[in-house]
């Protein structure tokens, strides 16, 4: 019954399209509501990225040479969050969408990450749709987690069928990752090297919405435990499981995880002042940035960090999820990250506490992060202001 349901639905996005582009077109612009992407600068950047494999719950990637043969130029991934496309500021979607595009043209990254919030739209799968749509002209590999704004719902076919939307897409390296696991898109990119090593893997998790009674009950916790959602427990072991067998099979690798809600250990970079401002605690080493706000994380700490400094192989997290915290610090020896954000639609730092703040000194941009054939990152933010 579901799946009639869902063709059901995919038959009518993909006729209401056509449709609604025609007279999108005929209404100079009128109706940008849900036309975002028609403000893209679609610059198509050709990547020379090459997927090499795909399995259940993971993608091999390899960048290559003109003659196919891999190579172990630097990979660059290009991430960003939070762009908070909601259709009722246009003209601030509009700005979001062509930052974003201007900033891939530019960088011409090898991989383009989303960490969530980023279609909310009253019509998300159809802007799901043309969000993917502008991806693919744009001719980069991209993937996609959900934010808790996506996450409607912690298991369901809606949200099963707005990844799918996304994954049909070929430049799109997402995938549901195994069914027994929590969410929808949790899996790991692996960079390959010419001589059959890897550079780096990348986790991809779904980090969910708000705790929820399952969660509650799979972790012991009581009913008063709420607010944001954690790692749940078969997602951390799934983690542990897939590193050990890629090191089994290609030896030691470092990478990388990325998310939308940032785990509690964030709390660790700053501390509030007296003053209400945060300043740093002494315990990370701060790369770059700041806290403006409190840290959105969950009221409970499910293991993920503790799992990573178990194994040694990630090196760096990338969250999403807090709009006006931007740190890069490095925390008993794992960078903790906070993607840099692009939606113009939501809050940022101006007015933020009644400050007010020009719009060069807004926080939005990407994160660039350059990797190494030997496993070494470079993390850099680049703000959209080098535009104004
Ligand atoms: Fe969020």
């Amino acid at each position: 019954m579901l799946q009639i349901f869902d063709t059901v639905r995919r038959i009518g996005i993909e006729t209401v399209l056509p449709v609604r582009r025609f007279f999108y077109k005929k209404s100079n612009g009128k109706l940008s509501k849900t036309f975002f992407s028609e403000a893209a600068f679609h610059t198509d950047i050709r990547s020379d990225v090459r997927i090499i494999k795909k399995q259940e719950d993971a993608v091999f990637l390899a960048k290559c040479n003109p003659d196919g043969s891999i190579s172990d130029r630097d990979f660059v991934i290009l991430s960003t969050t939070d762009l908070h496309l909601e259709g009722h500021k246009p003209e601030k979607d509009a700005q979001s969408i062509q930052m974003l595009t201007r900033q891939i043209a530019e960088v011409k990254p090898d991989l383009v990450i989303f960490t969530g919030d980023v279609i909310q739209t009253a019509h998300q799968h159809m802007d799901a749709a043309q969000f993917a749509d502008m991806m693919e002209k744009i001719g980069v590999y991209w993937v996609y987690v959900y934010g808790n704004h996506e996450a409607r719902e912690v298991k369901s076919n809606y949200k099963k069928f707005l990844y799918d939307n996304l994954m049909s897409r070929p430049h799109c390296l997402c995938l549901f990752g195994k069914e027994d696991l929590f969410g929808y898109g949790n899996f790991a990119v692996h960079i390959m090297n010419s001589n059959d090593s890897l550079s780096q893997s990348l986790y991809f998790f779904d980090s969910g919405r708000d705790i929820e009674e399952s969660g509650r009950r799979d972790e012991g916790l009581s009913d008063d435990v709420t607010g944001y959602d954690f790692l749940k427990k078969n997602q951390i072991q799934w983690y542990k499981n897939h590193v050990r067998s890629i090191e089994k099979a290609y030896g030691k690798t470092k990478s990388m995880q990325y998310f939308h809600i940032p785990l509690p250990e964030y709390e660790e970079v700053f501390t509030q002042a007296e003053n209400k401002t945060f300043v740093p605690s002494g315990k990370a080493e701060i790369k770059y940035g700041s806290q403006h706000e409190g840290i959105g994380c969950a009221p409970y700490n499910s293991g993920m960090f503790a799992a990573i400094k178990e194994l040694g192989s990630t090196q760096a997290v990338f969250c999403g999820h807090d709009h006006v915290n931007d740190f890069c610090a490095l925390y008993e020896g794992v960078y903790l990250v906070y993607n840099q954000p692009g939606g113009y639609a939501t809050y940022n730092l101006d007015g933020y506490n009644g400050i007010p703040c020009a719009e060069k000194d807004l926080q939005f941009g990407v994160t660039v992060t350059t990797v190494r054939k030997d496993g070494g990152i470079d993390i850099q933010q680049r703000l959209n202001n080098i535009y104004l």
